[in-house]
């Protein structure tokens, strides 16, 4: 078999990791869902939740990639038989899904850098409308998100070492400078500390079920968990480093990013006089607006968020492309290069309906109704494969290291690279959070998400 590659270094997991997890879902959602579910008291659960679940999970699927140094299919099938397999299977079906419509949100942020480029932006009146306009016209839309999917298989083509790791080790960095800058000017507007109090003080009593829930979905979609993209990413990671070690820097590094975007974006929201709760739209239309009001100097601030938002993007879109593109470079043996190019031909052609979906075709636009509200095939594709499906990854991950893997091997797999983690707190707390409170938690969530959304049923 032909070499498969591997990361070059420590630093090079933790870039190309850390990229993954910093995405769309930092800088575009975890605002949005923030503002949506009470600033502050979101915050709290999130943290809770990062801290709890979703560190162990990602410590979880990068050990079942190192040891196998496989795909997501075979990696579970080789410590678990074939049965299991199929798990890996969802998770390469899930990734396929949600880049399809990851990729038409992706083409938005695209699509917002070029207009501030070239100043259109500045003549505009009603970001709302702009917004709606600008989703629901595919002409533009198909040709930024085809982009955006062609710099995608670029990179994964180029293969791990060349393409993935050199692009993350650049991008990210970048992104983490940008985006202190914007912080620094955002804190000197008028209005700027009710922002900060609104995202930093917590307010309780906003503490419900659905605050949960879409914290812990949030906190496995900004993780990259529940999918297999870190068995993929941890397939690559060599024997001697050290797997606690590096998945601590990357859920550190995507939660400071995410923490970042809300001490970025709550400020400007406020300085606006605008509702925190204004859903998706948020970062496409408070923002526009607010660069807009800023004279001569907005378009080129305007132009670094959202470039910033698309080198986001763009490290975790090859991340999830990496995905099918592992699967079946390891399993079918094809070129590398082949593989890149067929597989993201399907996915874009996948999420077409959902790039339709924005107000071009009725149909899509108004797909089905539930959770009291019409849906459109974004929302259901964003809802099967994220909210629900994400933490369902992560509940038979569990179950499977404790069930068939057994908790020993885990930890066998841990302490290579980690002389010190045998009898350390860390692998208690591992044991404790994999064995018990990851699958109990995910599970009652899961269990609880789907009643509620799908079937209308409250049970607390
Ligand atoms: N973590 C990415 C974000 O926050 O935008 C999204 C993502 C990438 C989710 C890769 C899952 C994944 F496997």
């Amino acid at each position: 078999m032909a070499s498969r590659g591997s990361f070059s270094s420590k630093i090079g997991f933790i870039a190309a990791a850390a990229g993954s997890a910093v995405g769309l879902g930092n800088i575009w959602r975890f605002p949005y869902e923030a503002g949506e579910n009470g600033g502050a008291a979101f915050l709290l659960i999130y943290l809770i939740c990062i801290f709890l679940i979703g560190f162990p999970v990602m410590v979880g699927e990068i050990s079942i990639g190192r040891s196998t140094q496989l795909n997501a299919f075979g990696a579970y099938k080789q410590l678990g038989g074939k049965k299991w397999g199929y798990l890996g299977y969802w998770g390469i079906l899930s990734a396929i899904m949600f880049l399809s419509v990851y990729n038409v949100v992706a083409g938005w942020a695209f699509a917002y850098f070029i207009q501030m480029v070239d100043g259109k932006i500045m003549h505009i009146t009603d970001f709302g409308t702009h917004f709606s306009e600008q989703i629901s016209d595919v002409s533009d839309l198909f040709f930024y998100s085809l982009g955006f999917m062609f710099l995608t298989a670029f990179i994964v083509a180029r293969g791990i070492k060349k393409g993935v790791e050199s692009a993350s080790k650049i991008l990210m960095p970048a992104l983490f400078i940008m985006l202190l800058a914007l912080i620094a000017y955002s804190f000197t507007l008028d209005n700027a500390l009710e922002g900060i109090e609104y995202y930093l003080i917590p307010d309780l009593s906003k503490i419900n079920l659905e605050t949960v829930y879409n914290a812990l979905g949030q906190a496995f979609f900004s993780l990259s968990l529940g999918m297999a993209a870190l068995i993929t990413y941890g397939s690559y990671m060599g024997k001697q480093e050290n797997i606690v070690n590096s998945a601590a820097w990357v859920t550190s590094a995507d939660t400071a990013v995410a923490f970042l975007a809300g001490l970025l974006i709550f400020p400007l929201v406020f300085s606006q006089g605008i509702s925190p709760s204004e859903g998706p739209g948020l970062v496409f239309v408070v923002l526009p607006g607010i660069f807009a009001s800023l004279g001569a100097i907005g378009p080129w601030v305007g132009a670094v968020f959202f470039l910033l938002l698309c080198f986001a993007a763009l490290t975790s879109t090859i991340s999830l492309l990496e995905i099918p593109v592992t699967y079946l470079v390891d399993e079918k043996g094809y070129s590398r290069i082949k593989v890149v190019i067929v597989t993201s031909i399907i996915i874009f052609i996948v999420g077409i309906p959902s790039m339709l979906s924005q107000g071009a075709v009725d149909f899509f636009t108004n797909f089905t109704f539930y959770e009291g509200k019409v849906k459109t095939i974004f929302d259901v594709v964003f809802d099967i494969f994220s909210d629900v499906g994400l933490p369902l990854g992560g509940f038979l991950m569990s179950i499977f290291i404790v069930k068939r893997w057994k908790i020993n091997n885990f930890h066998e797999e841990l302490a290579k690279g980690n002389p010190s983690y045998k009898g350390s707190f860390m692998e208690k707390y591992l044991k404790f959070s994999i064995s018990y409170f990851a699958p109990i938690f995910l599970g009652a969530i899961f269990v609880l998400t789907v009643l509620q959304k799908f079937f209308g049923i409250k049970l607390i």
